[in-house]
C-alpha cells in the first residue's frame, strides 16, 4: 500500500522532533502516513509548497521562520488560523485550496486541561512575550475562560497591540499588557513565551508572580529543566512544565486535521521522555 506524505518544513529543521512524533502516530493509527523534515530557504517556500501539493503530498506542519508565509500563501484560513495570525499546518480543501490551521494553541490547552488537570475556566494567567509563539496561543486560551490574562513583555508596546488585536475575543476575561517589571501576583498559571532562555536569559519577573500552588508553563522544550523553569523552582514553584506535552498536542490536532482521527498521546510522550 502506497502512503500518504506529509512534512514539517521549516529552517533549521534538523532537531525537529515532529517525524518521530507523526511516525509513532501513525504505527498507533494504522494510518498510512510518511512523514519527513524538509529546510526550506526564504526564497523558495511558496514554489515548494504549491509545488508538492501539485505532485500529491498531502499536508505540511510549518515551523520557524516559515509560519506567517504559510499564514499569507493561504487561499482559505480557519478561524483559529484567522485569530493567531500564523500557520502551523496546511492542506488542501475539499475544494482543492489551499487552507492554513493554527494547532499549536489548541495543543497548549490540551496540555494544560486534559494531561496536567489544570482548569483554564476563572483562572489569573500570566503570559510571558508577546511575538509569534504568544500570538499563536491567545486565542484558544481566551475561548477557556479564565478570569484575567495578563500579557507581559520587554517591549511593552507589542503586549498592548496584542490586548488591542484580541480584545474583541477577551468576554468576561480581564485582559491587559504590562512590563515584565510590573507583573504583580501570585498567578495561578504562568507561561513563558518568550525567547530569552535561547539566550541564556530571565524575564526579569518579580519572584512574587510565583506562589506554592502556581502552575509553571514554559513552551520551550529541552532535555533538561528549562532556565525559567529552573528560576521557578528557585522561586518555590511546585509544578513546572515545559513544552513537550504541547508539541505533542499540537501534532495531534494536525493528524486529526489531516486524517480525521485522533491519536492516543500519552503514551507518545511516554516515548519522547525516554529517548
Ligand atoms: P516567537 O515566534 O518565538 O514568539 P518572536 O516573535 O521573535 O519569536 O518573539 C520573541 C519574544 O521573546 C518577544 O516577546 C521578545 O521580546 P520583545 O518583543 O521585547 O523583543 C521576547 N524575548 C526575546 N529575547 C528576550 C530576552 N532576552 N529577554 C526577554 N524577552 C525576550
Amino acid at each position: 500500500m502506497h502512503n500518504d506524505l506529509y512534512a514539517v518544513v521549516g529552517n533549521p529543521i534538523s532537531h525537529s522532533k515532529s517525524p518521530r512524533i507523526h511516525s509513532l502516530f501513525a504505527s498507533q493509527t494504522g494510518e498510512p502516513v510518511e512523514y519527513t523534515a524538509i529546510q526550506l530557504s526564504a526564497g523558495n517556500f511558496e514554489s515548494r509548497i504549491r509545488s508538492e501539493f501539485d505532485h500529491g503530498w498531502k499536508g505540511f506542519n510549518v515551523t520557524v521562520p516559515f509560519k506567517e508565509a504559510a499564514w499569507n500563501i493561504a487561499e482559505v484560513r480557519t478561524t483559529r488560523a484567522e485569530k493567531a495570525g500564523a500557520a502551523n499546518t496546511l492542506y488542501l480543501n475539499e475544494n482543492g485550496q489551499l487552507t492554513a490551521d493554527n494547532t499549536d494553541g489548541i495543543g497548549l490547552v490540551t496540555d494544560i486541561q486534559n494531561n496536567l488537570g489544570f482548569n483554564i475556566k476563572g483562572a489569573r494567567i500570566l503570559i510571558l512575550g508577546a511575538g509569534g509563539a504568544v500570538r499563536g496561543v491567545l486565542g484558544p486560551l481566551l475561548d477557556e475562560c479564565p478570569a484575567e490574562l495578563t500579557i507581559a513583555n520587554r517591549t511593552v508596546v507589542k503586549a498592548e497591540a496584542l490586548v488591542e488585536a484580541f480584545k474583541d475575543y477577551s468576554g468576561t476575561t480581564r485582559l491587559s499588557a504590562c512590563g515584565f517589571e510590573q507583573a504583580s501576583g501570585p498567578f495561578d498559571l504562568i507561561i513563558n513565551g518568550t525567547s530569552a532562555s535561547l539566550q541564556g536569559d530571565l524575564p526579569p519577573v518579580p519572584p512574587s508572580v510565583i506562589g506554592p500552588d502556581t502552575l509553571v508553563y514554559d513552551m520551550m522544550y529541552s532535555l533538561s529543566t528549562t532556565t525559567f523553569n529552573r528560576w521557578a523552582m528557585d522561586q518555590g514553584a511546585r509544578h513546572v512544565h515545559d513544552g513537550l506535552g504541547m508539541l505533542v498536542e499540537q501534532a495531534a490536532e494536525s493528524f486529526f486535521v489531516w486524517r480525521g482521527v485522533r491519536p492516543q498521546t500519552p503514551p507518545v510522550m511516554e516515548v519522547l521522555r525516554n529517548e
